[in-house]
């Protein structure tokens, strides 16, 4: 690779180099800023592109890898790209529910199924994974992360750049990774997107970097930048961030793109004109730029005037044309536009039995009062709600190649499995949103949220009566698709005001209540937990959405999803998440004890923690049982055994986690941290024992300059079935 990639840029004028650095969009798709490239195959031809995003198709694709290959004088191909987050075509649940799942074959399948679709749609390059750590479900992008834990998300990073990239890019069906937004674009400030992120560095590489680390190590290809400024510097033009920990500190090798137009808004964040902004980017480690043509307008004055050099373009310009000869481009420039692909790869009977099981899987069951879930296949059921019968919000945010007419709705889903054997009446009961401009400006991307002409109250008393009619009442209630997503903050995360109504309504006809949610980040639901008899978050679960519920909600699938975001009581709660850092005064039981760190108002406690799921079974722990309890030395090992007892009436899956504290140490550490977690199968009256090893580098933490220590001493291991009921042991290694 090194030889010929010498060959090719000893050819290569100045001008030609930095075209390679430049992304460009001929804007077919959602564009997710102000610039749409002009004359794309034109800039093609005269070598000002290295590669192209935001389309997809064979046929698409074909003229502007054609410009590349036959007409630009260097015959160079393009890299294709797309936000392919959860899936292409086929597509799964989102990123945050794929996460509950906690099965990491899983996730892979997804990620190996979309790199197959994807590439079969032309594309060599994918956005994907999203692993920023999201503790504020006020910030809509919570939905692509994998939620709140670092450990967590670095499982599920490695999960998914195995998926996408196969292990060797010059396999068939594989695609480039491009693990993003370096870095901490999950800690905007306020939830809200795009704002400043501001942190210690202990912080930043204790719980916001392992995850990018995770993928770096799993041999990602490409990384994009964070639109947001980290400690005063715009990510996109963070040495200390693209240079010296992302390249020095973990090595990697691969290509860094901008965010969308994030060079040029460096402008915006007050940092100067293009030129300075484009010239710091590159100086800082980063590569290509997407969209914004600072690169390709201003590199060249830049390097006139010495503020950048010929090597960093060379270097830049090298990591670009390496990720080309690794897929495999410079051997066959149409490797990935076979036009009879999309036919028979997309959308395959296989791909949505995947969809389905992935599902089924991501649901997570918040409360089953009195076992009314599952649903007998008989009788008659009330379907009511804005979601029951929708299929155009279910591919959720970032489904850019979706088509919802492909999505299965609650409503079909249940028809399909129950059959005749269940009488389905149907109501609408509310809207999703009332605001007609809140929902012109959800609608932006097509139209999603209909606002019915009937008043309010007509809309209830039709659910009312039809809720009489039923046995059972299924309220499928939530949020719009792009409530949650990019640009999509929130500051008030409950049920929409209407949809409240309408639940307090079927409340009051005493039916049996179910409550299925959808959405895209942890809603706050007090209110709702008191008032359903079952809650089942399902999300925005993708193409095969009804009938993965369906399974839950009849039993054909047991739940065994689990939280991977804590649920707020209240959003005065924010930032939520279970790993806190002890506080020299932590609450205690006695509420009139005055100078504790606690709320006069709420609780402290979420309202269903991190790594909390019910089942339709009952799971008993035995408490953990180590093999040693005084351990010396590095190479030691240790053997913690937890045993699980099916005690309900069904067989299940658990996952079993474990979480440790270090109750003495130098520095403050969490109150707890998931360190291994394993999901098991435990049959109806069956005990299986979890069985973790752990080594002196599990009980490291990171310092602020992003090393590992190890601090011997006492240490508590917890096992449980969520990061709050767990049950502990206490060794010492030293
Ligand atoms: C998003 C990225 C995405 C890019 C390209 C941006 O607005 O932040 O996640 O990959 O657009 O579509």
């Amino acid at each position: 690779m090194r030889d010929f990639i010498d060959r090719l840029t000893g050819g290569m004028t100045t001008e030609e180099k930095i075209g390679q650095l430049n992304l460009i969009t001929p804007g077919d798709f959602t564009n997710t800023g102000a610039v749409i490239n002009k004359n794309a195959e034109e800039t093609i031809r005269r070598g000002n592109a290295g590669g192209i995003f935001g389309i997809y198709g064979p046929d698409n694709i074909l003229p502007y890898q054609k410009a590349a290959v036959k007409e630009s004088r260097l015959k160079i191909p393009l890299l294709c790209g797309l936000d392919v987050i959860h899936g292409h075509k086929t597509i799964f649940p989102l990123p945050l529910a794929l996460s509950c799942t906690w099965n990491m074959e899983m996730i892979e399948e997804t990620a190996r199924i979309a790199a197959v679709e994807a590439v079969a749609d032309g594309l060599s390059w994918v956005f994907s994974p999203m692993v920023d750590i999201a503790r504020d479900p006020r910030w809509g992008r919570i939905a692509e992360s994998a939620g709140e834990d670092p450990y967590l998300g670095g499982e599920i990073a490695k999960a998914m750049i195995h998926g996408y990239q196969g292990g060797d890019l010059a396999r068939p069906e594989t695609v480039l990774a491009c693990v993003k937004h370096l870095a901490a674009y999950g800690a905007a400030e306020a939830g809200r997107d795009y704002n400043t992120v501001d942190m210690g560095r202990l912080r930043l590489f204790e719980t916001y970097l392992p995850p990018y680390q995770a993928a770096i190590e799993a041999g990602c290809g490409s990384a994009m930048t964070a639109f947001n400024d980290l400690d005063g510097i715009p990510a996109s033009a963070n040495h200390w961030l693209l240079t010296g920990v992302l390249r020095e500190k973990w090595g990697f090798d691969g290509l860094v793109v901008s965010d969308y137009t994030a060079i040029n808004e460096m402008t915006a964040h007050g940092l100067g004109d293009l030129q300075n902004c484009s010239a710091r980017a590159l100086a800082a480690g980063c590569d290509m730029d997407m969209v914004g043509e600072g690169f390709l307008t201003t590199l060249q004055n830049s390097l006139k005037n010495g503020s950048i050099t010929m090597e960093m373009i060379d270097a830049a310009c090298r990591r670009i044309l390496e990720a080309k000869y690794k897929l495999g481009l410079f051997d066959d420039p149409y490797r990935y536009l076979d036009a009879d692909a999309p036919s028979h790869k997309i959308l395959t009977g296989s791909h949505r039995k995947a969809a389905r099981k992935a599902v089924a899987e991501s649901c997570v069951l918040l409360k089953n009062a009195e076992n009314i879930l599952p649903l007998q296949k008989s009788g008659t059921l009330a379907l009511i709600g804005p979601l029951a019968d929708d299929r155009r919000n279910l591919p959720g945010t970032w489904s850019i190649a979706a088509d919802w007419q492909e999505c299965v709705s609650v409503h079909d889903g249940i028809k399909k499995l129950a059959g005749d054997s269940v009488d389905i009446l149907h109501a609408k009961g509310a809207n999703i949103v009332d605001d007609p401009h809140l929902a012109e400006r959800l609608n932006v991307f097509g139209e999603t949220v209909v606002i019915d002409p009937r008043p309010p109250q007509e809309m209830i008393d039709e659910a009312l009566a039809t809720a009489k009619q039923a046995d059972i009442v299924i309220a499928v209630l939530g949020e719009a698709k792009e409530m949650s997503g990019e640009a999509a903050s929130r500051a008030d995360i409950g049920l929409p005001e209407c949809q409240k109504k309408l639940l307090r309504a079927l409340k009051r006809c005493g039916k049996p209540l179910v409550l299925v949610l959808m959405s895209g980040r942890p809603l706050t639901l007090a209110e709702e937990h008191e008032t359903a008899d079952a809650i089942l978050m399902t999300w925005f679960g993708g193409t095969e959405s009804g009938s993965g519920i369906a399974d839950i909600l009849f039993g054909a699938e047991i739940p065994s999803g689990k939280l991977t975001a804590s649920f707020p009581v209240h959003v005065g709660q924010i930032p939520v998440y279970y790993a806190q850092r002890r506080t020299g005064r932590p609450p205690t039981g006695d509420p009139l004890e005055k100078f504790r760190s606690r709320y006069l108002d709420i609780p402290n406690d979420s309202l269903y923690p991190f790594g909390y799921g019910l089942s339709y079974t009952e799971f008993s722990y035995a408490p953990p049982v180590a093999d040693q309890t005084e351990l010396n030395g590095r190479d030691a090992v240790l053997t913690l055994r937890v045993a699980v007892t099916n005690t309900g009436d069904c067989d299940g899956y658990e996952t079993v986690q474990l979480y440790i504290t270090d109750p003495v140490c130098s520095i403050t550490r969490p109150v707890k941290e998931l360190k291994a977690f394993q999901k098991l199968l435990v049959k109806k009256d069956e005990t299986r024992d979890a069985v973790f090893t752990l080594t002196a580098d599990d009980l490291k933490y990171l310092n602020a300059d992003g090393d590992a220590v190890f601090e011997g001493g006492e240490f508590i291991l917890h096992t449980g079935s969520n990061s709050r009921d767990t049950q502990r042991i206490s060794i010492t290694w030293r």
